[in-house]
């Protein structure tokens, strides 16, 4: 049942080329397991010719191949061998290129899967991100795709492959020897049947573990990495040992547990095979006159047996798999089925024209919510292209979150917000984003060159423009003389090589970089100290006439430069106009300057 429920999901998944290549695999496997029949088959004749040469003569077929040939009697069994032979190689460099092929199959889609969920996520709305977890994220674009597709998937492929052969070699030997055939199918059925359904149970249960070890696991070491000195400063390391212990260790007994029980029947049954072997030589033995006559047919079984047991042990191998694997396919399926989906939508997709901006950003009347509260009500704020916009308020007023309204990331939950007169929602999100360049508080740094942290190109830059910004946000100095490579230096993970403030200005100096026609600056300067912010700010305002700027701060010298500010409390505008006319009309602001003055002296 859970097969033929996984097969309908597969379908899903799976593209139209996909499943080309996949119904090519099973003609593959159809053609492979004839010819590991015909290989079989082809032992018989000279077995029999062998044991029997009279046969030469007395049997028709043989005897027509015989005369036709021409050749003497050791001659023409020599050609039989010869001819076994070559079709058992035959068939084996075909069941290679069988297995090549269905790895092929299964390498490309784990590639293909791993790239389609990749996008998928990263084109997601922004509020799903608000909902989800990044490493669970990074869970699934690595370690569950690689065990839903290199594991669960490949399993099915493996398992239609096998059953094919399985079937075709029983076929015959039913055809040439119904009874004993019959025996061997109901013993290896049954053995198989009995292992496998006492264990299932257990199986699926032990898969349970591959998720709780991803997830837990990457959490736990992405935490504590990611704050590693408050780590090596606290008491209680243990902690955080234990909290990767358990799963790791739950993931050790699984995978011993797993791998016990798919080996377990490959002892019992090569037991097995020697024991019928043995019993049926010895009951032909005794019960036929000549024993030399069922020579053919004792080696015609064991060649059987050297196939179809392999072939059962990976039919139960690739079942146990499925069982196992099935879990960590459920955490992704859906994704995997809307990823498909998204990325044969985003090929028909037309590149829709720029937007241009030309003149104001208007909010009228907008409400937003993340959860229950209203974070904006009834915002109003028009901001004219070209202009030094300073945004300040209290904490957690709703900043951040106009911001990211502004940008297309989140949707109001009613109201609208013009760009020169057009709705937003009318504009390609994508196009109006290609216009704004936004930096927040926390600089986004790779571990890679300077010159790439700037341009984020691996293509060929303008090494005279990086330098031109490097130069506008204050950092081209320290690049030039403190840094080995200069512009080509590596400043590690997240910037650890750099102080807070120069990677916020290497941040400042990509935003730049990009010719955005709105920089967005979410307090990202405020780890830069104030002589140095004020110098960027000048030259930013000297160098890019057109540009509209919307800054974040709390810094009174910095607003004291705005052209407008707007006042944020509450999820509205208190007040909004010139910086001396705020101060005038805002209680709460005079009360904020006032503290940062005193503080300042
Ligand atoms: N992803 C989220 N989910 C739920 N609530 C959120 C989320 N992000 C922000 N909030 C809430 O929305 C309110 C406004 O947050 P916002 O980040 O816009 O404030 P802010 O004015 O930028 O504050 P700060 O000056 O501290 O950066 C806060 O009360 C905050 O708790
Ligand atoms: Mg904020």
């Amino acid at each position: 049942m859970d097969i033929i429920k996984s097969f309908s999901q597969f379908d899903k998944i799976l593209s139209s080329r996909n499943k080309k290549q996949i119904i090519f695999a099973i003609i593959l496997s159809v053609i492979t397991g004839l010819f590991d029949l015909i290989g079989i088959a082809s032992i018989l004749p000279v077995l029999s010719v062998l044991t029997n040469p009279s046969l030469l003569n007395t049997n028709e077929n043989l005897n027509f191949f015989y005369e036709y040939s021409g050749l003497r009697e050791n001659e023409f069994i020599i050609l039989l061998g010869l001819i076994s032979l070559f079709l058992i190689i035959f068939n084996q460099i075909l069941r290679v290129f069988c297995n090549w092929y269905i790895l092929f199959i299964a390498e490309g889609l784990l590639y293909e899967k791993s790239r389609d969920l990749f996008l998928y996520y990263l084109l997601r709305p922004y509020k799903y991100f608000l909902k989800s977890s990044t490493h669970h994220l990074v869970q699934k674009c690595t370690n569950y795709v690689h065990t839903s597709i290199g594991n669960y998937f490949t399993s099915f492929l493996i398992m239609i492959s096998q059953t094919i052969t399985f079937f075709f070699i029983l076929g015959f030997l039913f055809f040439y020897e119904p009874f004993i055939t019959l025996f061997l199918v109901i013993s290896i059925g049954l053995f198989y049947f009995i292992v496998f359904n006492n264990l299932k149970g257990k199986i699926s249960q032990t898969g349970k573990v591959l998720p709780f070890f991803f997830k837990e696991t990457s959490k736990i070491i992405s935490n504590t990495f990611n704050s590693y000195k408050e780590f090596k400063l606290s008491n209680n390391k243990n902690y955080f040992f234990k909290l990767f212990d358990l799963p790791a260790k739950k993931y050790k007994e699984g995978n011993i547990f797993i791998n016990l029980l798919q080996q377990l029947p490959v002892f019992a049954i090569e037991v097995f095979a020697y024991v019928s072997i043995l019993f049926l030589s010895l009951y032909l033995y005794f019960n036929t006159d000549n024993f030399n006559q069922t020579i053919p047919l004792i080696g015609l079984i064991a060649l059987s047996l050297r196939r179809l047991l392999p072939a059962a042990q990976t039919i139960y191998l690739q079942l146990t798999q499925i069982k196992f694997f099935k879990k960590s396919f459920e955490v992704i399926s859906s994704d995997l089925i809307n990823s498909l989906e998204f990325s044969e939508r985003n090929k028909k997709k037309n590149k829709s024209k720029l937007f241009d901006f030309n003149r104001t950003i208007e909010f009228k009347k907008i409400k937003f919510s993340y959860n229950k509260s209203n974070v904006l009500k009834n915002l109003d704020i028009k901001i004219h292209k070209g202009k030094f916009i300073g945004i300040t308020g209290l904490s957690g007023q709703g900043k951040t979150t106009f911001l990211d309204l502004l940008c297309g990331l989140l949707k109001p939950k009613s109201g609208e917000i013009y760009i020169d007169n057009n709705l937003i929602n009318k504009i390609d999100s994508d196009n109006w984003g290609s216009q704004i360049s936004y930096v927040p508080q926390k600089a986004n740094l790779l571990d890679q060159t300077v010159l790439k942290n700037v341009t984020f190109d691996d293509g060929k830059v303008n090494l005279r423009k990086v330098k031109k910004v490097c130069k506008i946000v204050e950092i081209s100095s320290f690049i030039e003389k403190k840094l080995k490579n200069k512009y080509y230096t590596k400043i590690g993970e997240e910037g650890v090589r750099l102080s807070g403030g120069q990677a916020q200005r290497i941040n400042l100096a990509r935003a730049l970089y990009n010719q955005p026609k709105i920089l967005i600056l979410d307090e990202a300067t405020n780890s830069i100290d104030s002589i140095i912010e004020n110098k960027i700010i000048n030259k930013i305002k000297k160098n890019y006439k057109n540009l509209t700027v919307i800054f974040v701060s709390h810094r009174i010298k910095i607003l004291e430069k705005m052209d407008k500010i707007f006042f944020f409390n509450e999820g509205n505008i208190s007040s909004q106009g010139p910086f001396s006319f705020v101060k005038k009309n805002s209680k709460l602001f005079q009360r904020i300057i006032k503290l940062n003055s005193s503080k300042t002296n």
